[in-house]
């Protein structure tokens, strides 16, 4: 299944150290960015309508997803959607819990779906808890195929600008996932902080580039300690 690029925008965004990591050792999180670069992510967050983490991300950080860091009046919240192909996220996540208490939207967990008796309990737990459950094409043989129903799915809900945010292995099905038209992402917002993980970090590979330069520079500054950097696809 093919998704037309134009039909939903995407920002592949994330913060890196100087050696390229996303995350600590084994996942776990790591603080890179400053307050200064925090919030350019969330004006950036404000703009999309939809924000996607992957599950391990949405159960490591617990996050909010929000624009809280702006003014009042400049906060406008993205859709938050998280891949749990398991269903594994805490029904007491913040996420749900800021839904429940009347300061966020509704989470969508996108999944294939399973017939396992489990998953169909957790699903009933965490839509009594108060996230919604959304099952896209299951006929995918991996992350990377799954990329395409998933944004169909989020288009055909009204999706039409989406904000990636990680962690290493969604960046990587993102990377990795094209289609007939190319690469599906539009941009990619880099947060680098002048700092090293080490090689026990996580980071991302980038598919084969066969020396050509799969995305190029657009813009940089710096926000804080930290440089912000704007990529496009060649094609672009
Ligand atoms: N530096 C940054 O900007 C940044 C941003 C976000 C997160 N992080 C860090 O990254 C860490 C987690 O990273 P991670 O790589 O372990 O996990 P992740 O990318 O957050 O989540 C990966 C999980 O999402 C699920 N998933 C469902 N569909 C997927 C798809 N199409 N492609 C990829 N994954 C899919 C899979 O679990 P199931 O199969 O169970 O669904 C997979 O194991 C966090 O601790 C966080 O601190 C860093």
């Amino acid at each position: 299944m093919d998704v037309h690029p134009d039909k939903l925008d995407i920002t592949i965004t994330f913060a890196q150290s100087l050696d390229g990591k996303l995350a600590g050792p084994d996942g776990a999180q790591i603080a890179l960015s400053c307050s200064e670069s925090m919030q350019i992510t969330h004006r950036l967050r404000s703009t999309n309508n939809a924000i996607l983490v992957g599950a391990n991300t949405a159960i490591n950080d617990n996050p909010q997803l929000n624009t809280r860091l702006l003014p009042t009046e400049e906060q406008r919240n993205p859709q938050p959607v998280v891949l749990d192909t398991n269903l594994r996220l805490p029904p007491g996540c913040k996420l749900v819990q800021n839904f429940v208490a009347g300061k966020g939207l509704q989470p969508w967990l996108l999944t294939p779906g399973s017939d396992d008796l489990d998953w169909h309990h957790r699903r009933r737990v965490l839509e009594n808890a108060g996230a919604r459950i959304m099952i896209y094409n299951p006929n995918s043989t991996s992350h990377v195929d799954s990329i395409p129903s998933i944004l169909s799915t989020l288009s055909f809900n009204g999706v039409s600008s989406l904000m990636v945010e990680g962690g290493p292995s969604v960046i990587q099905s993102f990377f990795t996932a094209h289609n007939k038209y190319g690469s599906i992402i539009d941009r990619i917002i880099i947060t680098v902080a002048p700092m090293f993980v080490g090689e026990d970090g996580v980071g991302y590979n980038l598919p084969r580039s066969d020396g050509k330069p799969a995305f190029i520079h657009k813009d940089s500054f710096l926000a804080g300690k930290d440089a912000i950097m704007v990529l496009e696809p060649t094609s672009a």
